[in-house]
């Protein structure tokens, strides 16, 4: 184990070469899966999964990421836990750090994962905040470079939709890893903008990191289009009024129409056909998302053992 814990709450908690290792590490465990090659160096270790919100990818993926990798997981859905009778944060990770080799968090504010990395002698890994979801988006550069190539700087990548979790995850990943970015939000639905400052601020002078209303600005000759769901997870309430403002930002075949031919759509699922994506796009050749999401799994695995240092250094 690392001296200090490697957390990782949010894409630029780390540097370009740190998040080009763990994206071309998961593509060799990606081999090593295909090739059913065994590769057991969690052998002895135990992951915990702290999730307050629902998950069927970042969940399954990092359990089978572990167990294929030889150790076990603790699932903790967090009404199971004392933590839902009042017991400090602080508490919780100090306990669980007394138990654990590692821990996933998927809950609302970043502030709670940032309490308990702030406690925890263990790596705590961001599966989900409402403002950051930096796994999903290494899994999803990963994706991006086994379609386009390794050089993402010639790249037009664009966000269309909300500026959400992801769409904040999709900007630091700009300025980290050196690739322009557009993104089309609704004048009401834009990212942070002390998140695009920074980035903006930190990104290499070549990248660009727009922001946009018109969605047709932002597609027009991308190579990668990607979108996710309208309202998230904590914002049900807000879903149908969301659904008249985000319309004009669904990613349908006339808007796809603008990108380059060859362009693919990512979508980190799970996917509202005809809100955001229409069926036909989803389903369609340019898609990508099942590929996307499997390469979760193998992005998690590297995520893993970076943070617990299984890996010879
Ligand atoms: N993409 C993603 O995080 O999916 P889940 O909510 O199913 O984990
Ligand atoms: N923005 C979505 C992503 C789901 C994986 C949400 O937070 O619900």
């Amino acid at each position: 184990m690392p001296d200090q814990p490697r957390h990782y709450l949010m894409v630029s908690d780390l540097d370009r070469e740190q998040l080009l290792q763990i994206i071309n590490r998961a593509m060799e465990l990606k081999k090593c899966r295909k090739q059913n090659f065994p590769h057991r160096p969690a052998e002895g270790k135990t992951l915990g999964m702290l999730f307050e919100k629902p998950s069927t990818r970042t969940r399954i993926s990092f359990e089978a990421a572990m167990f294929q990798m030889g150790g076990a997981v603790s699932f903790m859905p967090s009404r199971d836990l004392q933590l839902k009778r009042g017991e400090p944060l602080k508490d919780t990770a100090r306990v669980l750090a007394r138990y654990l080799d590692c821990l996933v968090v998927r809950t609302f504010g970043q502030e709670i994962v940032e309490e308990l990395a702030r406690w925890s002698d263990i790596p705590v890994i961001n599966g989900l905040t409402n403002q950051h979801h930096p796994c999903q988006i290494l899994s999803d550069v990963m994706t991006v470079m086994e379609f386009k190539g390794q050089d993402l700087s010639s790249l037009k990548i664009a966000w269309v939709g909300d500026g959400n979790n992801m769409a904040q995850s999709w900007i630091q990943a700009a300025a980290g890893l050196g690739f322009s970015l557009v993104l089309a939000c609704p004048e009401d639905y834009k990212p942070d903008q002390e998140i695009l400052d920074t980035a903006k601020r930190q990104a290499p002078s070549s990248v660009k990191i727009e922001l946009v209303v018109d969605p047709v600005e932002a597609v027009r000759d991308a190579d990668v289009i990607n979108t996710d769901v309208w309202a998230s997870m904590g914002q049900e309430e807000e879903a149908e009024k969301r659904k008249a403002i985000f319309m004009p930002y669904q990613v349908n075949q006339d808007l796809l129409s603008h990108a380059k031919k060859d362009a693919i759509v990512l979508h980190c699922l799970p996917a509202h056909r005809g809100e955001e994506i229409t069926e036909d796009v989803l389903e369609g050749d340019q898609s990508v998302v099942w590929d996307q999401a499997e390469n979760k799994m193998h992005l998690h695995k590297s995520v893993l053992e970076w943070a617990m240092g299984l890996r010879s250094e």
